[in-house]
């Protein structure tokens, strides 16, 4: 059982693209912290609602485990991990809230350029480097291709070039580490932007009362920027 908060505790990526526009959102909500001198904790001056600062891939995990609220992240972190957890049969208490409008980009199969590419048949046998190993699954899954998945946590663009796979699925925003690498992008298997990520388990009614307070004034400033 999560112990009782009355505030509400919401993770962002600590450094990385989606770090300052999510902390720009939610200060044009009308929110503002007090930072710790260590930056990870940030104390919430104008509503009881604090910040704290991790890495993304950590940031679905702390919402299922209780200990923060609410996360933004990318649409594709949050779905790696249901579908990590839709291939052990396994429900997920996590979801997308909200569309946040910004960090857009998408999870792409994209091959060596030399390739003359026909379809996602040529996938079939193949070395697929990726840092989404769940979202590739149920894809390869529904799309009836069998392939070996090779799980890398970074640098997924380098992996046909040292003969470690044949293809990579990778984050493609503007498409220059592609094509730095000699790579050119044939299929997507997502589009992803930052999200907002709530429980799907109810909150007590304090921390649900504040939730309502940020949706509320989110819709607002979201309306105001389409
Ligand atoms: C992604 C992806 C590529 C890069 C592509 O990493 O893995 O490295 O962005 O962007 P481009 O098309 O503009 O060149 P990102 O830094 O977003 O996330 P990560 O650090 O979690 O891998
Ligand atoms: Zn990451
Ligand atoms: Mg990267």
């Amino acid at each position: 059982q999560p112990p009782v908060r009355d505030r509400l505790r919401i993770a962002i990526q600590k450094n990385g693209r989606l770090s300052e526009p999510a902390r720009a959102l939610l200060s044009s909500c009308g929110l503002s912290w007090r930072e710790s001198p260590d930056r990870l904790f940030c104390y919430g001056e104008t509503a009881p609602v604090d910040l704290l600062l991790v890495r993304d891939d950590d940031i679905p995990g702390l919402i299922t485990s209780g200990v923060c609220d609410l996360g933004i992240v990318g649409r594709n972190v949050l779905l790696e991990e249901v579908s990590l957890a839709d291939l052990e049969g396994q429900p997920y208490n996590a979801k997308e809230l909200r569309a946040l409008g910004f960090g857009g980009c998408r999870l792409a199969i994209a091959v060596p350029q030399a390739w003359t590419w026909t379809g996602i048949e040529d996938l079939r046998g193949r070395r697929i480097a990726t840092s989404y190993p769940g979202i590739l699954q149920r894809w390869l899954d529904d799309a009836g291709i069998d392939a070996t998945t090779v799980q890398l946590s970074g640098s997924v663009e380098i992996a046909p070039r040292l003969g470690q796979a044949d293809v990579v699925c990778d984050l493609v925003s503007s498409g220059a580490t592609l094509a730095a690498n000699q790579l050119t992008p044939v299929m997507d298997l997502m589009t992803s932007e930052a999200v907002l990520v709530g429980t799907t388990q109810p909150l007590d009614p304090a921390r649900a009362a504040l939730l309502d307070m940020l949706l509320r004034r989110l819709d607002g400033v979201l309306k105001i920027r389409d």
